[in-house]
């Protein structure tokens, strides 16, 4: 791990210990400060020439050019600052840095800037940046400044402090047209506009030490900027503070009552406004909080890290966006929504906080229309979800990326296009959600019609094969984004096919009961043809070797030689600088985990002995160039008592953001790897899952994780549960409602308030 982790009480914090630029990019996404509203990456407040500051706030999409795909716009900057000390400007890119500390907490999300610096005059001073993005008010960005004299006085100090909205998304501006004020001589006000929302940010500041010196403005270019007075005696200090609102025109606080709190804020001062975030950052610990005895503390920080980032990219409140591939840390994708949401971030809230998980399936449902419109695009029937999502629920893909290296010119993607599964995983995250939640009310408004509509797609999508004597689903991209243009991708087939049995499943009940629904989508005319895809749908099946197919051709193709150079480079998809995408595409060589994925999302299907085979098998040709990969192999291990192969792929999925690869994370944290380390942890070495209305638990801790407690919520019900390696506890939060059936291996058992269970040797005992 690159940073270092330290534990105070109960928190854990990651330190950088040094400067050093070219981790700059990546500790700026891995440190970043998130709401779920917004986020702003961890860049100090000095200039720095290796960094790029950003603040995304969900949902504020917007398209530039034609030509350009749409983008979580990068918001105005305002914790940018420069400090001028007797004349000197000071900055670790121009002044003598002898000491130099970034740490990030990751129970409260505060990030804690010091820095000392050696001046041109011989004085020395400290800096100590402090900020926080609230959870109690998400609008709410907060900065403290102190700057501290070691030796040496300070005759005139400087601070220029401001809102700098000419921050671009590489080079794209998208604000066409800025407007800047000041009231009252100190609210500082900056107004970006796009065509049909605008992104303000109102900010105002204060010293701290009683010196009253009236800040003076200047009108920038697209901005405003204070100038901040002050003068230190020696050992003296100044103190500055900053209260950021920010909000999309869209979400209507009107200025006045903006004013107003900032004002609050401002009297109730830094350590009491932080203190009122921290009290709901703790009570969505309270439930979050996976607790590991026997755990290194790197463990522990890179288990917590991952939950700090997904409740961090959560819009909690609001089903208008959901989560993007890199959370709100980073112009990475674009801020656009993958199948990573549904089947990698989601199942965290679905178990901990479903109400937010209910939000993600509201989000898709705002997407339908969009996905209708694709179908029809592309001469399907009912919808198909868009490879990549921003507001409007259309295909927002980028039409080409890296370069092809023989001919020079950019290469297509084909994934908006072709890579049609996440149409399935949808419907799989609807089930699950309902599965556990009898959620009835998100069903009949939205759940049912998207699964319907999904099936419709499906179904359409198939072509009838003489030979096989078989509906065939041709020509698709499955997960493995190396392979492209191929018949029968295991996963898409399987998933297809679960999409269309549930469909079918549900025709009857939802006929009585929602008539209107049927009677709007046609499901009556469809039924009959549902029936018959379920029936005769190509499902690749495991060949004398015992391996599934990944699809029609993949095991006839060479293998690519040379697998390990690319295995341990620390450039991502450098295979891509040997080998033309097409090339890539005739071998047997994945970016990710793809059948592995199948395995699961349907860990019935196969026995643990087949499990193994194939993700050993696959496993050895895959270069894991995707982040969602280490995680999904490591579940898979788990989930079959592999715990050593398991415990290998894990070490690997827990750093993905925190190792010592500069190069990773420089756009944004991995926010599938997150999730996949909840997923890994709780489905994969607590054996959790819930199937058939019971909870199940099939423990196979690592060797040296002694305990391990954690929270769920199933059916309305807080769950708290205990795991050691030979018994387990569960304790309802509350002795009301249901009984819950809960089944720990081929033991089933009846969770009233408690249970304890006995485990060992597959001899379960109630006690
Ligand atoms: C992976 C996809 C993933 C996307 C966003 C790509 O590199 O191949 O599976 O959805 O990144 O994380």
């Amino acid at each position: 791990m690159y940073y270092t982790p330290e534990r105070s009480e109960q928190e854990i914090c990651l330190v950088q210990k040094k400067y050093e630029p070219q981790f700059e990019l990546k500790t700026e996404s891995v440190f970043a400060q998130c709401n779920g509203y917004l986020g702003v990456r961890a860049a100090g407040g000095f200039p720095s020439l290796d960094g790029k500051r950003g603040m995304f706030v969900a949902g504020f999409f917007h398209r530039a050019y034609k030509e350009e795909v749409t983008e979580l716009v990068n918001g105005p900057d305002a914790f940018g600052f420069r400090l001028k000390i007797d004349g000197e400007e000071i900055g670790p890119d121009r002044t003598d840095m002898p000491e130099y500390e970034r740490r990030f907490n990751i129970h409260t999300g505060e990030l804690t800037i010091k820095e000392r610096f050696c001046l041109k005059s011989g004085s020395r001073i400290k800096v100590t940046e402090r900020r926080f993005a609230s959870v109690e008010n998400p609008h709410l960005l907060v900065q403290k400044v102190k700057i501290s004299m070691e030796t040496g006085k300070i005759v005139k100090g400087e601070l220029l402090s401001g809102i700098d909205a000419q921050q671009t998304n590489s080079g794209v501006s998208h604000f066409c047209k800025v407007d800047c004020r000041v009231y009252e001589r100190r609210f500082i006000h900056v107004q970006g506009y796009l065509e049909k929302d605008a992104l303000s940010v109102l900010a105002v500041c204060q010293s701290v030490d009683g010196q009253k010196s009236v800040p003076v403005f200047t009108l920038a270019r697209r901005g405003i900027l204070g100038s901040y007075q002050f003068e230190i005696e020696e050992n003296g200090c100044w103190e500055f503070e900053k209260y950021i609102y920010v909000q999309k025109q869209s979400d209507q606080v009107p200025l006045d009552q903006q004013k107003e709190y900032l004002k609050e804020c401002k009297s109730a001062g830094y350590e009491s406004v932080l203190d009122k975030h921290k009290n709901v950052m703790r009570s969505r610990w309270k439930k979050a909080a996976i607790q590991i005895q026997g755990a290194s503390l790197e463990e522990e920080a890179a288990i917590a890290f991952a939950q700090y980032h997904l409740m961090g990219m959560m819009p909690w409140n609001n089903s208008k966006s959901s989560v993007a591939a890199k959370g709100l840390t980073g112009e990475g994708y674009k801020g656009h929504v993958f199948w990573d949401t549904e089947l990698f971030i989601l199942p965290f809230f679905q178990y901990v906080f479903p109400e937010q998980a209910r939000n993600l399936l509201d989000y898709r449902y705002r997407g339908l229309e969009g996905a209708r419109a694709k179908a029809r695009e592309y001469g399907y029937q009912g919808a198909m979800y868009p490879w990549e999502a921003a507001s409007s629920g259309e295909e927002e893909t980028p039409l080409y990326a890296a370069l092809n290296i023989h001919t020079g010119k950019a290469t297509k993607v084909w994934s908006g296009i072709k890579e049609h599964h996440v149409t399935a995983d949808i419907v799989y995250a609807i089930w699950q959600y309902y599965s556990m939640t009898d959620d009835e009310i998100f069903m009949n408004q939205h759940g049912y019609e998207m699964i319907f509509e999904a099936a419709a797609f499906w179904v359409s999508r198939a072509v009838w094969d003489e030979d096989r004597d078989a509906w065939v689903i041709r020509d698709v991209i499955g997960p493995d984004e190396y392979t492209e243009h191929v018949d029968n991708n295991a996963y898409t087939n399987y998933m297809a096919h679960y999409c269309v049995s549930l469909a079918v499943k549900l025709t009857d009940k939802v006929e009585q009961e929602q008539p209107e629904l049927c009677h709007r989508l046609q499901i009556g005319e469809k039924k009959k043809q549902w029936m018959q895809f379920v029936e005769k749908l190509y499902l690749p099946q495991l060949n004398q070797e015992q391996i599934l197919p990944q699809d029609d051709t993949f095991l006839s193709k060479k293998c690519l030689p040379n697998i390990e150079k690319y295995r341990t480079s620390q450039i991502k998809q450098s295979v891509l600088k040997d080998y033309s995408r097409d090339e890539v595409v005739d071998m047997q060589v994945l970016k990710q985990a793809d059948t592995v994925m199948l395995l699961n999302l349907f860990p019935q299907m196969f026995s643990p002995q087949t499990v193994k085979k194939n993700v050993l098998f696959y496993e050895s040709r895959t270069i894991h160039d995707s982040s969602l990969s280490y995680c999904a192999h490591a579940q898979a291990c788990a989930a079959i008592g592999e715990s050593e192969i398991a415990w290998k792929f894990f070490q690997k999925c827990m750093v993905i953001d925190l190792d010592e690869n500069p190069n990773d994370s420089e756009d944004g944290i991995h926010a599938a790897s997150m999730g996949g380390i909840w997923t890994c942890v709780v489905f994969g070495f607590a054996g959790l899952s819930f199937a058939d209305g019971a909870l199940h638990l099939n423990p196979k801790l690592p060797k040296h994780w002694t305990q391990m407690d954690f929270y769920v919520r199933i059916r309305g019900r807080g769950i708290h549960i205990r795991i050691r390696a030979k018994e387990l506890w569960l304790k309802t939060e509350n002795a009301k409602g249901e009984p819950l059936q809960v089944q720990v291996g081929d033991q089933k058992f009846i969770l009233k308030e408690q249970l304890h269970v006995e485990y060992a040797k597959g001899e379960e005992k109630v006690t």
